[in-house]
């Protein structure tokens, strides 16, 4: 497929190359069939890392790859607007000499878990694991047994469970009907008990918010501007909900959980379906366990075949842990510092996870690097390290600095994504629907049988008839259909 080689006036992608970086001698590209071996940007504060995410952006966007970033600092989402072709772009412009550069705006998607700047993102809690919910929640090993217990009563009695209401009520229902579903796993009145309490905590609170129907689905991450066969750059306000850590992180896992639940296999790809930058990428891993950490590095190393690519962005590699680390090929290290024996330790990790430059010694290098300067290495033909370089990074083709909010506005007003999330959809829940069934329930237990289904088709019909959307149409078809089977 051509889609996203033709030449639009820009450089980067002449003959399906993606340039990034240049020295005197050479000019940096990188593989779109090794961007599946994912990344790591990393740099002290203020060295260039939120630039070079932009310009891997945007470099993928031409290449007709679409792109996730998570915008922590709100300085990704002017990705949108076209660059000014001013004194340093044009001093940087000149010294790498590059000949064709042109500013350009870049098509783009805005999400917002709170829904302000951007299509609302939801994730239904029956598609998280009781692990991911669990760090949320702060539950301890046996709750979280119990939690899990909990979700996998809703999957075999096809209960749904959108929200922290419904999670509630169905935690209470496998509580009051314990001896029914004693096969599952120990069932204990106490932890279940603890976890309603917290569920109490986080009511009205953010995660309260992000959890519900409609979900994100993922193949709205994965597409194309249509007269230019350009990849679209998805952006996820993070500026807000990177201050509750946990939410971030979690939700960040989720994606990637999903991914990998999802994404059909397709082996090595041309280019990727899909490339994530996650900003503040160790927040991922503060306080994850050893089996959560197994868990996610199985996962960054399979994605791969799912024909998608991680970057993540940090201040210093050691934020990342080894197992991770080594299954990011692509790195681009900006300038770090080295005052404090904690810093010179973390040049010595940097500098140590590249191929040998015999030209370049790379751990002075790192800490002599300028703004927009980096140490780079990408993953060559044959799936392995090229030898590091000392590069500068090509300047962005769209504006620095933070979007103009109208301009921003105007895109999500013309999304096409707007139907779909911006409207909160009030599907009938288990809540609902269990308190509905205790109402209806008949008393006697030989009429229940015969009884059950005429009131079944009773409440069906009603409900249905009442229902507006084709979504709810489609839950309650599901929910009736499973519990009186
Ligand atoms: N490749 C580049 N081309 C042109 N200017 C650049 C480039 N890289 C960095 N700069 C300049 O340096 C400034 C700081 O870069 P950037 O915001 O990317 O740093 P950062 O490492 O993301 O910082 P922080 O840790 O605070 O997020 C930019 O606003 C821009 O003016
Ligand atoms: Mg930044």
């Amino acid at each position: 497929m051509e889609y996203g080689w033709k030449n639009r006036g820009g450089f980067m992608y002449l003959n399906k190359e993606l340039v990034i970086a240049k020295n005197s001698e050479k000019t940096i590209k990188i593989l779109p069939n090794m961007l599946n071996r994912h990344g790591i940007i990393t740099g002290a504060t203020g060295t260039g890392k939120t630039i070079s995410v932009k310009v891997l952006a945007e470099t993928l966007s031409n290449a007709g790859i679409p792109v996730f970033i998570t915008d922590v600092k709100g300085d990704v989402a002017s990705i949108c607007e076209e660059g000014e072709m001013n004194e340093s772009i044009s001093k940087r412009v000149e010294k790498l000499d590059l000949e064709n550069f042109n500013v350009s705006s870049f098509p783009t998607r805005f999400f917002d878990v709170y829904g302000k700047t951007g299509h609302k993102v939801r994730a239904r809690i029956d598609s998280f694991k009781a692990s991911l919910l669990s760090r949320i929640l702060e539950l301890s090993d046996s709750q979280t047994g119990n939690l899990n217990i909990a979700l996998k009563v809703a999957e075999d009695e096809n209960l749904p469970v959108y929200n922290f209401v419904d999670l509630k009520d169905l935690l209470k229902y496998v509580m009051d009907n314990k001896d029914k579903y004693n096969s599952y796993g120990n069932i204990t009145t106490q932890s279940i008990q603890t976890i309603l309490r917290k569920l109490l905590e986080f009511e009205n609170t953010d995660a309260d918010i992000f959890f519900g129907e409609p979900e994100l689905n993922l193949s709205d991450l994965c597409t194309y501007e249509g007269s230019t066969g350009r990849g679209i750059i998805n952006i996820l306000d993070s500026t807000e909900l990177v201050k509750d850590y946990n939410l971030y992180s979690t939700l960040m896992l989720w994606l990637l959980n999903k991914i990998y639940d999802t994404f059909p296999e397709v082996g090595d790809l041309d280019k990727p379906k899909l490339v994530l930058f996650i900003d503040e990428a160790h927040l991922l891993f503060d306080d994850m366990n050893s089996s959560m950490l197994k868990k996610f590095t199985q996962i960054i190393k399979l994605i791969r075949s799912k024909g998608v690519g991680v970057f993540l962005i940090s201040q210093s590699p050691s934020d990342i842990p080894e197992d991770i680390l080594s299954q990011l090929g692509n790195r681009i290290q900006h300038n770090l510092k080295a005052y404090t024996p904690k810093e010179l330790k973390s040049v010595k990790v940097a500098a140590s996870s590249f191929r040998e430059n015999p030209n370049l010694d790379t751990e002075k290098s790192i800490i002599e690097l300028s703004t927009g300067e980096a140490l780079v290495a990408f993953i060559n033909e044959l799936g392995q390290p090229e030898i590091v370089e000392r590069a500068f990074i090509l300047p962005p083709q769209s504006k620095i600095g933070v979007v103009d909010e109208n301009v921003r506005r105007k895109i999500i007003n013309l999304s096409n994504l707007r139907i779909k999330y911006d409207i909160d959809v009030d599907s009938i829940s288990t809540h609902e629907l269990l308190s509905k069934l205790k109402k209806e329930e008949p008393k006697k237990e030989e009429k229940k049988k015969k009884n059950q289904k005429s009131k079944t088709e009773k409440l069906i019909d009603r409900t249905i008839n009442t229902a507006t959307s084709t979504i709810t149409r489609r839950v309650i078809n599901k929910l009736f259909k499973g519990l009186f089977k």
